[in-house]
């Protein structure tokens, strides 16, 4: 049976938009259900809605970080969601919901975590000086940025590379990690075979 994806976001989308499509096409054994956000200018909405996918604002504004979570858990139920996709989804979640869906949260991030957690991490790996950086997937726990590690890639900062090429480098590794390790999960039907697993 076709798994059940669920993706939040914060603003552009494009790994959301990677995966849709990649869920469209087949290579993941998926679909998007829904996507939602907790900021309604999110760019990413719209590109959800052209791709034929229900796209939501969350509560967060009108009913603080309790309100919007018990909603997005009452729809997640609802909707018999398999896995919950974090795509630069920019809040953090609290322990009580990361606990309702646990081992069902994934989440994507520009660095070798446990390298630069948090905000602006390429930038910040860049004004460090480092060789190599890269990204991780990995199951979401109760801390920021945290969690078993799924997948890593590793990315190399070229002598010629700019803060802007590097980031391009970093964003194109992580639209096929990402639907790589979805696909994976899609096909296997868990994801607890992968923890501590290096796949690269
Ligand atoms: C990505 O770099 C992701 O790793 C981070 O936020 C960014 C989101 O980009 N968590 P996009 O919205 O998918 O384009």
């Amino acid at each position: 049976m076709k798994k059940r994806l669920a993706v939040l976001i914060s603003g552009k989308g494009s790994n959301m938009e990677r995966i849709i499509k990649n869920c469209k096409s087949g290579f993941i054994d998926a679909s998007v259900v829904f996507v939602a956000s907790d900021r309604p200018e999110a760019p990413g909405l719209e590109k959800a809605r052209s791709l034929e996918t229900p796209a939501l604002v969350l509560s967060y504004k009108e009913t603080g970080k309790h309100g919007a979570e018990s909603g997005l858990l009452e729809k997640i139920i609802r909707e018999r969601i398999d896995m919950l996709v974090l795509a630069g989804f920019m809040r953090v979640l609290s322990p009580w919901f990361v606990n309702q869906l646990a081992g069902k949260i994934i989440n994507i991030h520009p660095s070798l975590l446990p390298a630069f957690p948090g905000t602006g991490s390429i930038e910040r790996a860049w004004k460090a000086g480092v060789r190599v950086t890269g990204v991780t997937v990995h199951l979401v726990d109760e801390q920021v940025d945290h969690g078993p590690i799924l997948a890593q890639e590793p990315v190399r900062v070229g002598r010629d590379d700019t803060l802007e090429s590097l980031e391009r480098k970093i964003h194109d590794v992580e639209h096929r990690v990402y639907s790589r390790i979805l696909r994976d999960f899609s096909r296997h039907g868990n994801l607890s075979a992968f923890r501590r697993r290096q796949l690269v």
